[in-house]
């Protein structure tokens, strides 16, 4: 597995991230001098996921503390890299409340997000049985949360205790974070997997080859609803019809109460070349899928059932 610092580190003067653009092919690092760097990191997805952007946004903060940088416009560029994760407006309060070293707090935010993880992937794991086939989609793995995973977390976790037998892997367009990222994390822990085309999930579910959709979050409104990677309120619906449970495992910092449901959450639309540069294209990179489709919402505080608006009011 990954060390959390090869994914995002501070350095005296720079921070650094393994760049997952270049991911499987080359582990290559990329140096960022100042926010605006690492703000253009995280927009380009060199780091991505939401709680590694977080991170990487802590670590901006941190950078551009040293670097003398003006500290609001380092917030505000930072944090309009990207709209739908609510983990790089949570960092950046969690950074400017503060009231100390901020690479100390940046490198306590970091070490804190994996052991969250850790915590959610136990709790997760209690949701599988002996067998499972499981699904997921895009990456939420150690990749994307600076170390462990949420969703990739929880597999790793039912791997360990023989509950797991094999993973779908949706490939995830346009960018394919799963045939890339996630497959790869897989595949270094051991984990029997097999990528398939985002359009198969469908069919794979009626054959009878899927028993649980495990995935992360980008934004959780205080109703449930929740925003992931586009693509993933289609496979909710089509669990829904097969009768097959979608879980959704993510952090306390990724669940926002201020923002009552899934209307309010702001979906990325990102330029249509990613995916055609032929023709016009539209490229919305999350979707919202309704809570009512979503059969638990693992935090590193439990497993939270229906009613959300309950059940998660005290885990932000
Ligand atoms: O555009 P990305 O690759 O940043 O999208 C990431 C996702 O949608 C992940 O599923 C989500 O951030 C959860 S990561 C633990």
């Amino acid at each position: 597995m990954l060390e959390p610092e090869r994914i995002v580190r501070l350095e005296d003067d720079a921070v650094v991230v393994l760049d997952q653009r270049r991911l499987p092919d080359e582990e290559v690092d990329l140096v960022c001098r100042s926010s605006a760097e690492v703000a253009e990191a995280i927009r380009t997805l060199a780091v991505r996921g939401a709680p590694a952007i977080g991170i990487a946004a802590a670590y901006g903060y941190a950078l551009a503390a040293r670097n003398g940088e003006d500290l609001d416009a380092a917030v505000a560029v930072l944090a309009g890299s990207r709209p739908t994760a609510v983990n790089l407006a949570w960092a950046l309060e969690e950074m400017r409340r503060f009231d100390g070293d901020p690479a100390e707090r940046a490198r306590e935010i970091h070490h804190e997000e994996v052991e969250r993880c850790r915590e959610m992937a136990a709790h997760a794991a209690t949701l599988l049985r002996p067998g499972t086939r499981a699904l997921t989609h895009c990456n939420a793995g150690g990749l994307a949360t600076g170390g462990y995973g949420t969703a990739v977390g929880a597999l790793r976790a039912a791997w360990e205790q023989g509950l797991l037998e094999h993973v779908l892997v949706d490939e995830t367009r346009p960018l394919l974070q799963g045939a890339r990222l996630t497959a790869w994390e897989l595949e270094e822990a051991g984990i029997p997997h097999a990528v398939i085309a985002d359009s198969a999930a469908g069919l794979m579910m009626a054959r009878g080859e899927v028993d649980a959709v495990f995935t992360g979050a980008d934004r959780i409104a205080a109703n449930g609803d929740t925003a992931n990677k586009i693509g993933t309120y289609t496979l909710a619906v089509l669990a829904a019809h097969h009768g097959i449970p979608l879980y959704v495992v993510a952090p306390s910092s990724t669940v926002d109460l201020a923002t009552p449901d899934g209307a309010g959450i702001p979906i990325e639309e990102r330029s249509g070349d990613e995916v055609t540069a032929r023709f016009p294209a539209r490229n919305p990179a999350f979707d919202v899928t309704p809570a009512a489709l979503i059969a638990a919402i693992v935090t590193e505080r439990g497993v939270h059932r229906a009613p959300y608006a309950e059940s998660l009011a005290g885990a932000a």
